[in-house]
């Protein structure tokens, strides 16, 4: 049997636990045409959200079009332009009426078609000259898919970077062209808070209060305790309550950390899973993890370092600022720790998490906190 515990992309509805709530959302958005901001820290299940949204419009057989484009490796306009096309010719059929009018729009740009070797999947390559020309192929294929005879779901995950292009005026050329569509629905999805929040809630910029914002939290415990359970039971592997715990309490719950947890020690079972097997695969993980965490501590100063161990220890942090931890940890004054936050926030080493309005600070690396706390007494 194949391990049921995934920690890399959406396979099934059955191997994808819950968000139900968040899932009924985002459809009766995407029905209502209403655009979403979906904002939640890194590997807490974004973009499997959006496979599993993508999966129940197709398996249901909603009348909506889904197209998905993932933007992280993008780094100017042109790049966008491109990960856009492509999204969309993965997304139509080829043979298909859409897909027939897109070649022949793709082809007026003269782009060249090539295979990707290891994938045989179609790319595409065509330069794109000049900031108009590339306004213009823009708003092109947007018109484009405003003009099908169906409603168009465009998800675009890691929206934030964006604000990496250098380009000026990207958000407003975008905001502009999207103003007009009627038959696009847009999800924008980003790990980044701060870059998300001022981009849709920033009062000076073009996206200013266009969508709806949705935030995703853990998943509940309960209920993830049953699946975990259940998928343990399928396989035959009895898991006893002390182990299902341990699980969600070592991996505070953080869902690619949980589910990596789980996939070692269903790799591990013979028969009963109990809390010894458990704590041998955390040692597992930790083991193998250890060079990142060595790399880490390359890249960061010594003061850095000594912040994360002190946020490790403490499991999450409110006020870092506080006179009690600072001094706690030797973490020198509150200008300082702040300017730390800071750096580690933007190297995504910590989260921030917005609680009843205060920010609580952990690592984003559920693994690398249990390796500090353990490594460093
Ligand atoms: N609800 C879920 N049930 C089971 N596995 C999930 C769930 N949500 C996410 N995962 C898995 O956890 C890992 C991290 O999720 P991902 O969607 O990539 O996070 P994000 O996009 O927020 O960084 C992926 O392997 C994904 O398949
Ligand atoms: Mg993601």
């Amino acid at each position: 049997m194949d391990n049921p515990f995934i920690f890399r992309a959406y396979k099934t509805r059955e191997l994808f636990c819950d968000r139900q709530k968040e899932l009924e959302l985002l459809l009766s958005n995407c029905l209502s045409g209403a655009d979403t901001t979906l904002i939640a820290q890194r590997r807490i299940g974004k973009t499997g959200l959006i496979y599993r949204l993508m999966d129940e419009i197709r398996s249901e057989k909603i009348p909506i079009l889904p197209i998905y484009v993932d933007i992280f490796a993008t780094r100017t306009m042109e790049d966008f332009v491109k990960a856009l096309s492509a999204a969309i010719m993965s997304a139509i059929p080829e043979k298909s009426s859409i897909g027939k009018k897109f070649s022949k729009f793709i082809k007026s740009l003269r782009p060249v078609i090539t295979y990707d070797v290891l994938t045989s999947a179609p790319q595409l390559q065509f330069t794109i000259q000049g900031e108009e020309e590339q306004k213009q192929t823009l708003k092109g294929l947007l018109t484009f898919l405003d003009e099908q005879d169906t409603k168009i779901l465009l998800a675009i995950d890691e929206f934030q970077q964006i604000r990496e292009y250098p380009e000026k005026n990207v958000e407003a050329l975008l905001r502009t062209i999207i103003q007009t569509l009627h038959n696009v629905t847009f999800l924008y999805c980003g790990s980044k808070r701060h870059m998300m929040l001022d981009i849709f809630a920033g009062e000076r910029n073009p996206f200013y209060r266009s969508t709806e914002f949705v935030t995703l939290q853990k998943l509940d415990r309960d209920v993830y305790a049953d699946f975990i359970k259940k998928h343990f039971l399928e396989a035959g592997f009895e898991i006893d309550s002390d182990a299902l715990d341990y699980i969600l309490d070592w991996t505070m719950r953080h869902t690619y950390f949980t589910q990596r947890l789980c996939h070692t020690v269903f790799n591990m079972a013979t028969s009963k899973v109990d809390v010894e097997l458990v704590k041998q695969g955390a040692a597992q993980i930790l083991q193998s993890d250890a060079a990142v965490f060595g790399q880490y501590q390359q890249m960061l100063t010594a003061g850095q370092w000594n912040f994360l161990i002190a946020v490790a220890k403490e499991g999450e942090v409110t006020q870092f600022s506080s006179r009690q931890f600072l001094q706690k940890y030797h973490l020198g004054n509150p200008s300082s720790a702040s300017r730390i936050v800071t750096s580690l926030v933007e190297k995504n080493l910590l989260d921030e998490s917005i609680h009843e309005g205060k920010s609580t600070y952990s690592l984003n690396d559920v693994f690398l906190s249990r390796w500090l706390e353990e490594k460093y007494i």
